[in-house]
């Protein structure tokens, strides 16, 4: 049981941001990619049809023998966290909005705090709550400001490779200028995608800006609750496999992968899920 793989999924190579990471804190562990090219973006997709595609996601990675789903992506996450858990009822599902609203609790000074996220996550008001529900339970008292924005251009822009470029940094400065005036001092990358924009994302927020990216702090909370249900894969050698699925588009999904994760995606594999479209 242990020594199966961790099953990770989003609508595109968002999600590879949190493999990096899971695959830095856990070097040994065997993990199964699925990245859902053909139907990328859900973000500005109905929370039925996001639901949807997120159960066959984790159906699919079921189907590989994964021993733990991680949800890599913030709107599938928002929309349809609780209809896996009821789908699957024994599988450990880990979804981002919990780690990345604690992670924000943890950063701000200022209690100003600042959400980037696709439009079905902002709209679904999942980090608001989330953000709000750990400031009451830390016992802390006084108000706290969320401000989002909701950003529908970048995951097209990160998609088509466009990760430091001339009108990627115009589209940041489009949706960034509002926060950066509004005196944040910490900003959720709520979409998987986001990490990937970092560069551009700090420079304009500036230096006094934390950039919380929830891929971490899901990473992090991932090698916890495997450590805490003794299910870590302690004793294979490092590193463990890895292997690729996408729906579409396997060439550009190896080359974004190959810069972003520093090496190539050898196991590579274009797959059908359950329905098409
Ligand atoms: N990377 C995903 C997220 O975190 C999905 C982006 C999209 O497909 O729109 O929300």
């Amino acid at each position: 049981m242990n020594s199966l793989p961790i099953g990770i999924f989003d609508s595109g190579v968002g999600g590879l941001t949190v493999m990096r990471e899971v695959r830095r804190l856990l070097p040994a562990e065997h993990l199964v990619y699925l990245g859902d090219t053909a139907r990328v973006p859900y973000g500005n997709k109905s929370h039925a049809t996001v639901s949807r595609y997120a159960v066959e996601d984790a159906q699919f990675l079921i189907g590989k023998g994964v021993k733990m789903i991680v949800v890599a992506c913030n709107t599938a996450s928002a929309f349809a966290a609780s209809a896996l858990r009821g789908t699957f009822p024994g599988m450990p599902i880990l979804e981002m909005i919990g780690p990345g609203a604690r992670a924000a609790v943890a950063a701000t000074r200022n209690r100003r705090i600042g959400v980037i996220a696709t439009v079905g996550t902002i709209g679904s008001g999942a980090y608001e709550s989330r953000i709000r529900e750990v400031f009451a339970a830390s016992g802390t008292a006084g108000e706290v400001e969320i401000l989002t924005q909701a950003c529908p251009l970048f995951v097209p822009l990160v998609e088509e490779g466009e990760l430091n470029s001339e009108i990627t940094r115009l589209v940041a400065l489009k949706y960034l200028t509002g926060l950066r005036e509004a005196g944040i001092d910490t900003l959720v990358l709520g979409c998987t995608h986001y990490p990937l924009l970092r560069t551009v994302i700090a420079d304009l927020m500036g230096p006094e800006v934390t950039l919380v990216d929830s891929a971490e702090s899901a990473a992090l909370e991932t090698a916890v609750l495997l450590r805490d249900r003794g299910m870590l894969n302690e004793s294979a050698q490092a590193p463990g496999a890895e292997s690729f699925h996408v729906t579409d588009a396997a060439p550009r999904f190896n080359q974004i992968a190959r810069t972003f994760l520093g090496h190539d995606t050898e196991q590579l594999e274009l797959v059908e899920l359950g329905s098409a479209g």
